[in-house]
């Protein structure tokens, strides 16, 4: 979207300066697994993404109107909270078997969505009742006045981001449901120890 609209102005400029009226862009976007590679050799070696993906994401792109941007389904699906969608078109692309369905992007939505951390395609949370009870009960004792520290610790990926933000979310500290509760968050730069003070070489 915000490719669409910077070229749009620049197309205006484009079309003052110059009389060149149909300057613009065209954007498709298409959602699935790719070959990454370098192809090429000597000095004309390109990093690049390969495969039906990439090649239906062109298609869209020559299918969209000047100004507009055609997604697939998949893309559609992954990202439909955020935007507005035109009426879906079927497209017959060549290299396809099948007509592919094209979503046009009208506008981003207007209403602040709640997709701070896990609230896009996250599956539901399981096994953490407790957890999110003692998150619960640590929000309430706040609320009452009483402070405290709650630890979380765990091995990397089993939960601990999530059980924060759906505590987050649980909490009301968003979208004025508590104004009196304050939620923030901080975090320590990581920062590399010296070589020299890892142990890495033995002492003499
Ligand atoms: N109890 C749970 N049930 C379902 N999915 C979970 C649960 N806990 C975490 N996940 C998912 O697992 C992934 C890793 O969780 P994350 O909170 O980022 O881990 P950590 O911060 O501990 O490294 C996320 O996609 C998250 O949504
Ligand atoms: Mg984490």
């Amino acid at each position: 979207m915000n490719i669409l609209q910077a070229i749009a102005a620049y197309g205006s400029d484009v079309a003052r300066g110059w009389g060149i009226e149909e300057f613009g862009v065209r954007v498709g976007i298409s959602t699935g697994p790719v070959a990454l590679g370098s192809i090429g050799s000597g000095a004309r070696v390109e990093y690049a993404a390969f495969g039906d993906t990439v090649n239906t994401a062109a298609r869209l792109q020559s299918s969209a109107e000047i100004g507009s941007a055609l997604v697939d389904a998949p893309t559609q699906r992954s990202i439909d909270p955020l935007f507005v969608w035109g009426e879906p078109r079927k497209l017959s692309l060549k290299g396809k078997a099948t007509p592919v369905l094209a979503f046009p992007l009208q506008a981003v939505r207007g209403e602040r969505l709640r997709l701070r951390g896990f609230g896009l395609h996250s599956p539901d949370v399981v096994g953490r009742d407790r957890e999110m009870a003692a998150m619960r009960q640590a929000l309430q004792d706040v609320r009452a006045g009483a402070g405290g520290i709650l630890l979380i610790t765990g091995e990397a990926g089993l939960g601990k981001s999530r059980l924060l933000a759906d505590a987050h979310e649980a909490s009301g500290a968003e979208d004025d449901h508590d104004p009196k509760l304050l939620w923030l968050e901080g975090a320590m730069p990581v920062v590399d120890r010296p070589a020299s003070r890892r142990g890495a070489r033995a002492p003499r």
